[in-house]
Protein backbone atom coordinates (compact mmCIF):
# COMPACT_ATOMS: atom_id res chain seq x y z
CA UNK A 1 0.00 0.00 0.00
CA UNK A 2 1.24 3.41 -0.76
CA UNK A 3 1.90 5.31 2.25
CA UNK A 4 0.63 8.60 0.76
CA UNK A 5 -2.46 7.79 -0.51
CA UNK A 6 -3.17 5.88 2.72
CA UNK A 7 -5.50 6.16 5.93
CA UNK A 8 -2.49 5.56 8.11
CA UNK A 9 -0.86 8.74 6.71
CA UNK A 10 -4.33 10.27 7.76
CA UNK A 11 -4.42 8.64 10.98
CA UNK A 12 -0.80 9.69 12.22
CA UNK A 13 -1.02 12.72 11.72
CA UNK A 14 -4.78 13.11 13.45
CA UNK A 15 -3.03 11.11 16.11
CA UNK A 16 -0.12 13.48 16.58
CA UNK A 17 -2.47 16.13 16.30
CA UNK A 18 -4.67 14.68 18.94
CA UNK A 19 -1.63 14.29 21.72
CA UNK A 20 -0.06 17.65 20.31
CA UNK A 21 -3.03 19.07 22.17
CA UNK A 22 -3.79 16.42 24.80
CA UNK A 23 -0.02 18.04 26.22
CA UNK A 24 -1.10 21.10 25.90
CA UNK A 25 -4.28 20.83 27.70
CA UNK A 26 -2.69 19.04 30.38
CA UNK A 27 -0.35 21.78 30.89
CA UNK A 28 -2.72 24.03 31.07
CA UNK A 29 -4.85 22.23 33.82
CA UNK A 30 -1.01 21.76 35.54
CA UNK A 31 -0.88 25.79 36.11
CA UNK A 32 -4.85 25.89 36.95
CA UNK A 33 -3.92 23.52 39.80
CA UNK A 34 -0.33 25.20 41.03
CA UNK A 35 -2.98 28.12 41.28
CA UNK A 36 -5.53 26.03 43.82
CA UNK A 37 -2.43 24.68 45.22
CA UNK A 38 -3.17 21.37 44.27
CA UNK A 39 0.38 20.09 43.95
CA UNK A 40 0.48 16.43 43.52
CA UNK A 41 -2.61 16.94 41.06
CA UNK A 42 -0.76 19.17 38.94
CA UNK A 43 2.38 16.92 38.83
CA UNK A 44 0.64 14.32 37.39
CA UNK A 45 -0.95 15.81 34.57
CA UNK A 46 2.76 17.10 34.05
CA UNK A 47 3.87 13.38 33.97
CA UNK A 48 1.12 12.60 32.00
CA UNK A 49 1.52 16.13 29.63
CA UNK A 50 5.28 14.51 29.24
CA UNK A 51 4.48 11.23 27.97
CA UNK A 52 2.18 12.71 25.18
CA UNK A 53 4.41 14.77 24.09
CA UNK A 54 6.90 11.48 23.34
CA UNK A 55 3.55 9.45 21.93
CA UNK A 56 3.18 12.41 19.62
CA UNK A 57 7.03 11.88 18.54
CA UNK A 58 6.44 8.69 17.87
CA UNK A 59 3.58 9.53 15.30
CA UNK A 60 5.56 12.38 13.95
CA UNK A 61 8.46 9.66 12.99
CA UNK A 62 6.67 7.78 11.30
CA UNK A 63 4.72 10.71 9.52
CA UNK A 64 8.51 12.21 8.76
CA UNK A 65 9.90 8.35 7.69
CA UNK A 66 7.33 8.14 5.10
CA UNK A 67 7.99 11.45 3.53
CA UNK A 68 4.17 12.82 4.59
CA UNK A 69 4.77 16.27 3.95
CA UNK A 70 1.64 18.63 4.35
CA UNK A 71 -1.06 16.15 5.59
CA UNK A 72 -4.70 17.42 5.40
CA UNK A 73 -6.88 15.76 8.44
CA UNK A 74 -10.34 16.55 9.09
CA UNK A 75 -11.11 15.45 12.51
CA UNK A 76 -13.24 16.64 15.66
CA UNK A 77 -11.15 18.12 18.70
CA UNK A 78 -12.04 18.40 22.34
CA UNK A 79 -12.31 21.38 24.19
CA UNK A 80 -12.76 21.77 28.17
CA UNK A 81 -15.39 23.47 29.29
CA UNK A 82 -14.29 27.18 30.98
CA UNK A 83 -15.96 26.54 34.38
CA UNK A 84 -13.72 23.05 34.74
CA UNK A 85 -12.76 22.79 38.45
CA UNK A 86 -10.25 19.74 39.64
CA UNK A 87 -12.75 17.44 39.60
CA UNK A 88 -13.69 18.13 36.00
CA UNK A 89 -10.35 18.35 34.44
CA UNK A 90 -9.63 14.66 35.90
CA UNK A 91 -12.86 13.61 34.38
CA UNK A 92 -12.69 15.02 31.35
CA UNK A 93 -8.86 14.19 30.68
CA UNK A 94 -10.44 10.21 31.76
CA UNK A 95 -13.14 10.28 29.16
CA UNK A 96 -10.58 11.48 26.70
CA UNK A 97 -7.97 8.82 27.69
CA UNK A 98 -10.76 6.42 27.28
CA UNK A 99 -11.93 7.03 23.95
CA UNK A 100 -8.20 7.49 22.47
CA UNK A 101 -7.58 3.79 24.25
CA UNK A 102 -10.96 1.93 23.70
CA UNK A 103 -11.80 3.19 20.40
CA UNK A 104 -9.53 5.87 18.28
CA UNK A 105 -6.25 3.94 18.46
CA UNK A 106 -7.54 0.45 17.93
CA UNK A 107 -9.18 1.55 15.23
CA UNK A 108 -6.08 2.85 13.70
CA UNK A 109 -4.09 -0.04 14.54
CA UNK A 110 -6.35 -2.50 12.53
CA UNK A 111 -6.45 -0.08 9.67
CA UNK A 112 -2.51 -0.07 9.90
CA UNK A 113 -2.04 -3.32 9.60
CA UNK A 114 -4.78 -3.90 7.00
CA UNK A 115 -2.59 -1.37 4.94
CA UNK A 116 0.48 -3.41 6.06
CA UNK A 117 1.96 -1.33 8.50
CA UNK A 118 2.75 -3.42 10.71
CA UNK A 119 5.00 -1.54 13.43
CA UNK A 120 2.63 1.39 13.08
CA UNK A 121 -0.08 -0.74 14.07
CA UNK A 122 1.99 -2.12 16.70
CA UNK A 123 2.85 1.41 17.86
CA UNK A 124 -1.21 2.79 17.84
CA UNK A 125 -1.66 -0.63 20.40
CA UNK A 126 1.14 -0.16 22.84
CA UNK A 127 -0.04 3.86 22.94
CA UNK A 128 -3.63 2.63 23.33
CA UNK A 129 -2.41 0.63 26.29
CA UNK A 130 -0.76 3.50 27.69
CA UNK A 131 -3.60 6.02 27.49
CA UNK A 132 -5.87 3.07 29.21
CA UNK A 133 -3.52 3.41 32.61
CA UNK A 134 -3.84 7.52 32.25
CA UNK A 135 -7.09 7.14 32.17
CA UNK A 136 -7.79 4.87 35.13
CA UNK A 137 -5.26 7.55 37.09
CA UNK A 138 -7.09 10.30 36.26
CA UNK A 139 -10.39 8.74 37.33
CA UNK A 140 -9.23 7.03 40.53
CA UNK A 141 -8.01 10.57 41.56
CA UNK A 142 -11.67 12.30 40.57
CA UNK A 143 -12.67 9.44 42.96
CA UNK A 144 -10.58 10.06 45.85
CA UNK A 145 -11.28 14.06 45.27
CA UNK A 146 -15.08 13.49 45.01
CA UNK A 147 -15.38 11.45 47.90
CA UNK A 148 -13.55 13.73 50.63
CA UNK A 149 -10.65 10.80 50.44
CA UNK A 150 -7.73 12.57 48.38
CA UNK A 151 -6.13 14.06 51.74
CA UNK A 152 -7.91 11.83 54.25
CA UNK A 153 -8.44 7.73 54.76
CA UNK A 154 -10.83 6.40 57.32
CA UNK A 155 -8.10 3.63 58.06
CA UNK A 156 -4.43 5.01 59.21
CA UNK A 157 -2.62 5.41 55.81
CA UNK A 158 1.36 6.31 54.99
CA UNK A 159 1.24 9.82 52.96
CA UNK A 160 4.42 11.02 51.32
CA UNK A 161 4.93 14.50 50.94
CA UNK A 162 5.67 15.22 47.33
CA UNK A 163 7.63 18.50 48.11
CA UNK A 164 10.50 17.21 50.72
CA UNK A 165 9.82 13.06 50.82
CA UNK A 166 8.23 12.87 54.56
CA UNK A 167 6.15 10.12 55.44
CA UNK A 168 3.72 10.16 57.52
CA UNK A 169 1.32 7.91 58.80
CA UNK A 170 -2.50 8.61 59.57
CA UNK A 171 -6.20 9.30 58.94
CA UNK A 172 -5.59 12.82 57.39
CA UNK A 173 -2.72 14.66 55.92
CA UNK A 174 -2.21 18.14 57.90
CA UNK A 175 -3.08 21.69 56.08
CA UNK A 176 0.89 21.88 56.14
CA UNK A 177 3.70 19.47 56.01
CA UNK A 178 5.47 19.35 59.37
CA UNK A 179 9.03 19.14 57.78
CA UNK A 180 9.27 21.58 55.15
CA UNK A 181 5.66 23.41 55.71
CA UNK A 182 4.35 23.09 52.19
CA UNK A 183 0.46 23.02 51.47
CA UNK A 184 -1.60 19.46 51.65
CA UNK A 185 -1.64 19.68 48.28
CA UNK A 186 2.14 18.26 47.93
CA UNK A 187 0.40 14.86 49.66
CA UNK A 188 -0.14 11.88 48.30
CA UNK A 189 -1.15 7.96 49.52
CA UNK A 190 1.92 6.46 49.84
CA UNK A 191 0.85 3.35 47.61
CA UNK A 192 -0.47 5.67 44.85
CA UNK A 193 3.05 7.64 45.28
CA UNK A 194 4.47 5.07 42.09
CA UNK A 195 2.43 6.49 39.08
CA UNK A 196 3.02 3.46 37.63
CA UNK A 197 0.69 1.72 39.93
CA UNK A 198 -2.50 2.21 37.97
CA UNK A 199 -2.29 -0.66 35.35
FE1 LIG B 1 -0.86 9.87 24.34
FE1 LIG C 1 -2.69 9.80 27.55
Amino acid sequence: MDFMTSKTRENLMRAFAGESQARNRYTFAQAQLIAQKQFMLADLFRFTADQEKEHARIFYDHLKQNGAGDTQIQAAFPVDEDSCDAVCLLESAAAHERKESCEIYPAFAQAARDEGFAQIAQDFENIAAIENTHGKRFERMAQLLKSGELFAGGESTQWICLNCGYILEGTQVPQNCPVCHGEQGYYIRLDMADWGLYR
